[in-house]
């Protein structure tokens, strides 16, 4: 089943309990949270408080992206602080299999995000155990940045590795999502499309949530 998960990146961080209620109200079960170290990417987001804070107003998902450097640090620390899946890039730390293994002992899914320019190879022997894989769709840092039309081959090209290996992992992905891309993406074979600046941007969430999937 097809999913659109808003990033809270583009929501009103100082309302925050209003946006994630208002979305719930509309249909949306899972939430994308966007952690950024200014390290990792040139950006800093929000970290542990803020997670902890809205993990008490909903029961809903939280999918928790970190992009931050050696996530090794730190993951567990996500976990428990009330995400239910938790994703880390290949390119910040050299302990992938060691991050996924903590993920799970955790009781949670694990997923593995890949930067524009990392080919699926890097990750290949990592797809057997992987709950979802995160193509990212823009380099991360931002909301509001343009969709790159080339990832559009990679996403069919991991769908077809999953077919052909009968992998079960979910294939998300992020980064100016619209109507015309989340479609693109969908007939490719993504599951879970994040929408940050477009949804929060639109008039009427709840119809474009319905456009977001059509
Ligand atoms: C970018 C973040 C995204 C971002 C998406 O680094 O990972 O989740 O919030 O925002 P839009 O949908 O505006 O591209
Ligand atoms: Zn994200």
């Amino acid at each position: 089943m097809k999913k659109i998960l808003p990033s809270i990146l583009s929501a009103d961080f100082a309302n925050l309990e209003r946006d994630i209620s208002e979305l719930e109200e509309i249909g949306i079960d899972m939430f994308h949270i966007d952690v950024m170290d200014g390290n990792f990417v040139p950006n800093i987001s929000f970290g542990f408080p803020i997670i902890e804070a809205i993990r008490s107003k909903t029961n809903k998902i939280f999918d928790c992206h970190l992009m931050i450097a050696n996530p090794e640090n730190y993951v567990e620390r996500f976990c428990q602080a009330g995400c239910d899946m938790v994703s880390f890039h290949i390119e910040a730390t050299n302990h992938a299999d060691r991050v996924i293994q903590v993920i799970k002992n955790c009781g949670k899914k694990a997923g593995i995000v890949l930067n524009p320019q990392t080919p699926i190879e890097q990750v290949k022997y990592l797809l057997p155990k992987l709950d979802y894989v995160l193509i990212m769709t823009v380099n991360p840092g931002f909301g509001g940045q343009k969709f790159i039309p080339e990832m559009l081959e990679k996403i069919e090209e991991l769908a077809n590795i999953r077919v052909k290996n009968n992998y079960d992992f979910l294939i998300q992905v992020d980064g100016g999502i619209n109507t015309e891309t989340s479609k693109l993406c969908r007939d490719k074979g993504a599951d879970l499309l994040v929408c940050g600046s477009f949804l929060f941007g639109a008039e009427d969430k709840k119809n474009t949530l319905g456009d977001l999937l059509r």
